[in-house]
């Protein structure tokens, strides 16, 4: 105690001379990202509050973004999934859609149709108990990602899930769970890949979705999906899916590596993110499993992460290809730990081979790459928070939605703290990266 006492004060008559500056972290690292576009209406990939008069949308006063995804041509496309923001769910009268177009800096239209995206009666379906999303094969009940394969053909992954008024996640109906193609030349439905109840339960969550199109992957030629379940409830895995003949199976299922970690706390800004299961239920700990999903660049090997969790993962494709006896096992023997990445949610990949993820922790973005083995941070700053899609375009840059899910009602404690605009930004990638096309 009295050598303490001594020593601080010491310290006091030692006053800083001026003039000496401290070191400090410099927040910011790598090439400048640019401001692309500002959602002021529905929030993108995930909830979005409405703020802006859109003038010609009927999407009200909130709305989670999230998915981003950019055409060779330069066309955007952003989802607003109404299973992270109840402000985002249809109820069959507010018109709020759940995929659009960025028609402008700031302005979106609902894609491909706003009949599409109007589910008759809502999203959810109120006549079961408890209430479940709607069945409608023909209508868009909860998208969480929109993707381009390498034909710039848009894939729309629909959960078949929505948020109720009162923060409930309803279980999906068979019909809601769907991968929808659109032709960007006419802007309509072409394909409708409907997943059974034995490959996205009542109660998964398809999160996000990648594309190889290469023909002799499977006897149908159609090329392949990989999709990660992230599911809350731990339904975690990853589907598989011949385009060819519409056909969809799961691998890994609910093994480890998928799933969210117990006692995962991702720090966001300097705050720790707990999660709120449902209305009146106690804080858990962020549960979401396997979430990012990235091919490697030829393809051979599928790369995923659980948002609750640090780690990055990774499997030969060739093993969620097989659906033989023991293919299940041959897969889980070869899941692969890569280390650790960080925190994030979407992931990506380029021509120089590397896998884009989010490092909220850090307000950046980094790259895994497999030649070496190692993480190198990418960009880093002080506007970046959840990082939460990425599409890596023909024109050489990442594109990113910044939309501070941490801070929605959903999130610890329970209140909206979101503050719009939400950003979409870009930046452009190392020795000249660009889209991979797997065709
Ligand atoms: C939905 O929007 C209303 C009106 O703007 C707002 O009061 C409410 O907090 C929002 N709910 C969520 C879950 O964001
Ligand atoms: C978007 O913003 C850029 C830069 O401010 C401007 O050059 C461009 O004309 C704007 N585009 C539209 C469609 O408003
Ligand atoms: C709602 O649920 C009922 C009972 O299962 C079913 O008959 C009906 O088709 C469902 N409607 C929609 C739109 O999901
Ligand atoms: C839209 O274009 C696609 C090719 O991109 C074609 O297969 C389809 O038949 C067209 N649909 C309509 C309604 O024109
Ligand atoms: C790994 O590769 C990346 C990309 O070439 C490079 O930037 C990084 O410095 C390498 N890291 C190590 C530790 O070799």
């Amino acid at each position: 105690m009295f050598l303490v006492t001594l020593l601080v004060a010491s310290l006091s008559l030692a006053k800083p001379s001026v003039g000496q500056k401290l070191v400090q972290d410099p927040g910011v690292a790598g090439p400048p990202i640019e401001l692309v576009h500002l959602y002021n209406d529905q929030w993108p990939t995930g909830k979005y509050q409405p703020l802006c008069q859109h003038t010609s949308l009927s999407n009200p006063e909130t709305h989670l973004l999230k998915g981003i995804t950019v055409s060779r041509t330069g066309r955007k496309f952003s989802n607003y999934p109404p299973g992270l923001d109840a402000n985002n769910t249809n109820d069959g009268t507010n018109g709020r859609y759940t995929v659009a177009e960025l028609t402008g800096n700031n302005t979106e239209r609902p894609y491909p149709s706003a009949e599409f995206n109007n589910p008759p009666g809502g999203a959810i379906n109120y006549s079961t108990y408890p209430a479940t999303g709607a069945n409608y094969q023909n209508h868009l009940i909860g998208v969480q990602s929109v993707v381009l394969d390498p034909l710039d053909r848009l894939w729309i992954l629909d959960t078949g899930r929505a948020l109720t008024q009162d923060g409930t996640l309803v279980p999906a109906s068979y019909g809601g769970p769907k991968l929808v193609c659109v032709s960007l030349t006419n802007d309509t439905v072409i394909q409708t890949i409907v997943f059974p109840p034995t490959v996205a339960y009542a109660d998964s969550y398809l999160n996000d979705v990648r594309f190889d199109l290469r023909s002799d992957l499977t006897e149908s030629g159609g090329g392949v999906a990989y999709i990660t379940d992230s599911s809350a409830e731990g339904r975690n895995g990853i589907v598989v899916v011949d385009l060819g003949t519409g056909e969809s199976w799961r691998h890994l299922d609910g093994i480890k590596e998928v799933r969210a970690e117990r006692g995962f706390v991702p720090y966001v800004w300097g705050t720790p993110v707990y999660f709120i299961p449902g209305p009146d239920q106690p804080l858990i700990n962020a549960p979401q499993g396997s979430d990012g999903i990235a091919l490697s660049s030829d393809g051979a090997e599928l790369f995923w992460g659980p948002v609750g969790g640090r780690n990055l993962w990774s499997v030969p494709t060739e093993r969620l290809l097989d659906r033989s006896l023991n293919s299940e096992l041959l897969a889980q023997a070869a899941v692969r730990n890569r280390g650790e990445r960080g925190v994030s949610d979407g992931f990506e990949t380029d021509t120089n081979g590397f896998i884009y993820a989010g490092n909220m922790e850090q307000n950046g973005i980094l790259f895994y790459n497999p030649v070496n083995s190692t993480t190198t941070t990418f960009v880093r700053d002080p506007r970046i928070n959840w990082v939460d899609t990425m599409s890596v375009a023909s024109d050489g840059y990442l594109y990113f939605t910044v939309n501070q899910l941490h801070l929605s009602p959903g999130f610890y404690p329970g209140t909206d703290r979101r503050t719009r605009p939400f950003a979409l930004f870009r930046a452009q990638l190392p020795n000249k990266g660009s889209r991979v096309l797997l065709v």
